[in-house]
C-alpha cells in the first residue's frame, strides 16, 4: 500500500549517480529471476518468451542485463544518454532504461500480435520499476517520447529487435 501510494512519474532529477548494489535491486525487481528451477522472472511475459531486453545507458557506456546470470554485458563505450530521448534532463539523469523487444524469440503470431504482446511486457517491467523507485526514494519516469530509428542505429540494434519504451532514473533534485 505504502509504495503504490507514493508511485509517480518525476522529471526534476539530480545528478548523483545510483550505487551499484542498488541499480543492481532495481534490475533485478525489474524482470530478474524470481524462480530458478523454471528460470521465470519478476515481471510475467505472453508465453513466457521473455522478449524485453533492459538496456542501461549511462554515462559509461550502454549494457545489457543478463537475468539468467544476473550480470550487465556492455555493449558499446561513451556516453549516448543524450539519444535516449527528447527532452533535456535524459543526458544528465544517471541512468535511461530502454526497453528493446527481441521479436526473434517471439516464435508465432503476426507483427501486431508481437507490437501488442511486446508493449504489454515492457509495461509490466516499467511498472516493477516504478513501484522499486517508489521504495527506494528513486525519481523516474517512463519515456515513449523517443526517436526509435534514429537510437536503434547508434545502440547497432538488429531490424527484429525494436525499442519499445526508456525510462529516466535518479535520485529527487534536492530542493534549495
Ligand atoms: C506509455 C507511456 C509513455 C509515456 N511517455 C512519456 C514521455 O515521453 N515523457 C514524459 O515525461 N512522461 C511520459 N509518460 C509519463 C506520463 O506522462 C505519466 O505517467 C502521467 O502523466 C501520469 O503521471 P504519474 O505517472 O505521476 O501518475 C509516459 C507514460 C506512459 C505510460
Amino acid at each position: 500500500m505504502q509504495v503504490l501510494k507514493s508511485r509517480q512519474s518525476s522529471r526534476d532529477f539530480s545528478t548523483d549517480s545510483i550505487p551499484l548494489p542498488v541499480l543492481s535491486n532495481l534490475l533485478w525487481a525489474a524482470c530478474g529471476v524470481n524462480r530458478t528451477e523454471s528460470g521465470k522472472r519478476t515481471s510475467p511475459s505472453a508465453m513466457n518468451w521473455q522478449e524485453i531486453d533492459l538496456y542501461i545507458v549511462t554515462a559509461s557506456g550502454v549494457f545489457r542485463y543478463d537475468a539468467k546470470t544476473h550480470a550487465l554485458e556492455q555493449i558499446l563505450t561513451g556516453d549516448i544518454r543524450e539519444r535516449t530521448g527528447s527532452q533535456p534532463f535524459v543526458k544528465e539523469v544517471p541512468v535511461n532504461l530502454v526497453y528493446v523487444a527481441d521479436y526473434a524469440r517471439m516464435s508465432r503470431g503476426s507483427d501486431e500480435d508481437k507490437m501488442l504482446y511486446s508493449a504489454a511486457d515492457a509495461g509490466f517491467i516499467s511498472e516493477n520499476v516504478y513501484l522499486f523507485c517508489a521504495s527506494e526514494g528513486l525519481a523516474t519516469v517512463v519515456r515513449g517520447s523517443v526517436d526509435r530509428s534514429e537510437l536503434a542505429k547508434v545502440m547497432k540494434l538488429r531490424p527484429d529487435q525494436k525499442i519499445i519504451l526508456a525510462q529516466s532514473i535518479g535520485y529527487p533534485k534536492k530542493s534549495e
